[in-house]
C-alpha cells in the first residue's frame, strides 16, 4: 500500500504545549501507522536555540514515520505546503488575568501568520490555540485567502473538561458521555450545554438528578477550569491543551460517528441566529473528507439562549476591539 504523507506546522513549538504536541504528532498516533509526517516548526528568533534542543530530542526518539523537521522563524517557510497549521504560539495568561486581556498583545501575531497561510495547501486546516483563540482565529482568517471554513479555534478542551465532569458526577466512564456542545467563546462566558448532551444514550438531565448542579456548578467549573489550573500549576494547561488540539485534528480527519458531534469554534454561517462570520463554538460533524457541517435544530431552552446571547455579545466586543486596533 502506498504510504500517505502529511505536513503539519506548529507555531510556538518551543513552548509548553508544543512540547506535549510534537511526539504525539510524530508517533503515528494521530494520522495513522501508514502516514509519514513532516513537522514545520515556527518560533520567534530568540526561542530558536531552545527549539533546536527540542528537535534534538525528537531526533533521539527515532520515530519511524517522521521524515523531516523544518525549524524556522519565518512564517512563510513554516506554512509552505502544509496540510495542517496548529497556531499555538502566543503569550499565555497569568494568575488573575482573563484570556481576553491578551487580545491586543497576541492579536497582531495572527495578521502576518494569516497572510503567510496563503502558502499552505488550499485544503489545509488551521486550528488556533493561542488565546484569545476565537478572536485570534478571526484575525488569521481575515488576513488569509484560504477559504473561511478551513479555520477553527480550539474549544475541544472545554468539551473534554465538560465530559469529564459529567462522567464523574454520574459515576460512568468518560466514553459514556456524548453529544457535548460548547457554545461560543473559549472564555468564562462559554456555555457547556448539558441539556443536549447524553450519557449512555440517555439525556443527561434524566441520568443526573442534581439539576441545580447541572445548571450552576457544572457550568462555572468548566468555564473557570483554565484559571483553576493556572492557580494550581502556576502556568496554563499544556498536556490537556495539546491532547485536545490532537482530538480536534483527529475529529476533523475522521467521519463523526452517527448521532454524535464534537465542539469547535468555526465561522458562523448564521446558524442559531449567531452573527455571520463570528468564530463561534458550535456542535459540528465532520464528513471525514475534509468538510464539516454545523449540527442544526438542537433544542435551545430560554436558559440556554440567555447564555448563548452572553457569549455572542462577548465575541462581538472582542471583534470590535481588534477592528478598532486595525487588526481585521
Ligand atoms: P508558552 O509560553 O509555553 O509557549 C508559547 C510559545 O510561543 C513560546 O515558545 C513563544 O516563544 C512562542 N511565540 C510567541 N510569539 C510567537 C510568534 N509570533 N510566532 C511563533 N511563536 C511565538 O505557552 P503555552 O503554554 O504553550 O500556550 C500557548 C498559547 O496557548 C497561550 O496563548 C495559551 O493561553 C493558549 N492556550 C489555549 C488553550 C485553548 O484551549 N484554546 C489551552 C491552553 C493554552
Ligand atoms: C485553558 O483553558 O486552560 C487555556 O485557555 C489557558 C487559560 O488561560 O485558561
Amino acid at each position: 500500500m502506498a504510504r500517505k504523507k502529511v505536513s503539519v506546522a506548529i507555531t510556538g513549538a518551543a513552548g509548553n504545549i508544543g512540547y506535549a504536541l510534537l511526539p504525539r504528532l510524530a508517533s503515528g498516533e494521530i494520522f495513522g501507522p501508514d502516514t509519514e509526517v513532516e513537522l514545520r516548526l515556527l518560533e520567534i528568533t530568540p526561542a530558536l536555540p531552545a527549539l533546536e534542543g527540542t528537535v534534538m530530542e525528537m531526533n533521539d526518539c527515532a520515530f519511524p514515520l517522521l521524515t523531516n523537521i523544518v525549524v524556522t522563524d519565518d512564517a512563510n517557510v513554516a506554512f509552505d505546503g502544509i496540510n495542517w497549521g496548529l497556531l499555538v504560539g502566543a503569550k499565555p495568561r497569568g494568575k488573575g488575568m482573563l484570556r481576553g486581556d491578551l487580545i491586543l498583545g497576541n492579536g497582531p501575531i495572527f495578521t502576518g501568520q494569516g497572510a503567510a497561510l496563503n502558502r499552505a495547501d488550499s485544503d489545509a486546516r488551521v486550528l488556533v490555540v493561542g488565546n484569545p483563540a476565537n478572536t485570534n482565529a478571526l484575525i488569521a482568517m481575515n488576513h488569509s485567502d484560504l477559504a473561511n471554513d478551513r479555520f477553527a479555534a480550539l474549544t475541544r478542551l472545554d468539551e473534554n473538561r465538560a465530559k469529564s465532569q459529567l462522567a464523574a458526577k454520574a459515576g460512568v466512564p468518560v466514553t459514556a458521555v456524548t453529544n457535548m456542545t460548547i457554545w461560543g467563546n473559549h472564555s468564562a462566558t462559554q456555555y457547556p450545554d448539558a441539556e443536549n448532551a447524553m450519557i449512555n444514550g440517555q439525556p443527561v438531565f434524566d441520568v443526573i438528578s442534581d439539576h441545580d448542579w447541572l445548571r450552576s456548578e457544572f457550568i462555572t467549573k468548566v468555564q473557570k477550569r483554565g484559571a483553576e489550573i493556572i492557580q494550581a500549576r502556576g502556568k496554563s494547561s499544556a498536556m490537556s491543551a495539546a491532547n485536545a488540539a490532537l482530538d480536534h485534528v483527529m475529529s476533523f480527519e475522521a467521519r463523526t460517528p452517527t448521532g454524535d458531534w464534537f465542539s469547535a469554534a468555526v465561522p458562523s454561517d448564521g446558524s442559531y441566529g449567531i452573527e455571520e462570520g463570528l468564530m463561534f463554538s458550535f456542535p459540528v460533524r465532520s464528513t471525514g473528507r475534509g468538510n464539516y457541517s454545523i449540527v442544526q435544530d438542537l433544542n435551545i431552552s430560554d436558559f440556554a439562549q440567555e447564555k448563548i446571547n452572553a457569549t455572542e455579545a462577548e465575541l462581538k466586543e472582542e471583534k470590535a476591539t481588534v477592528a478598532g486596533a486595525g487588526l481585521l
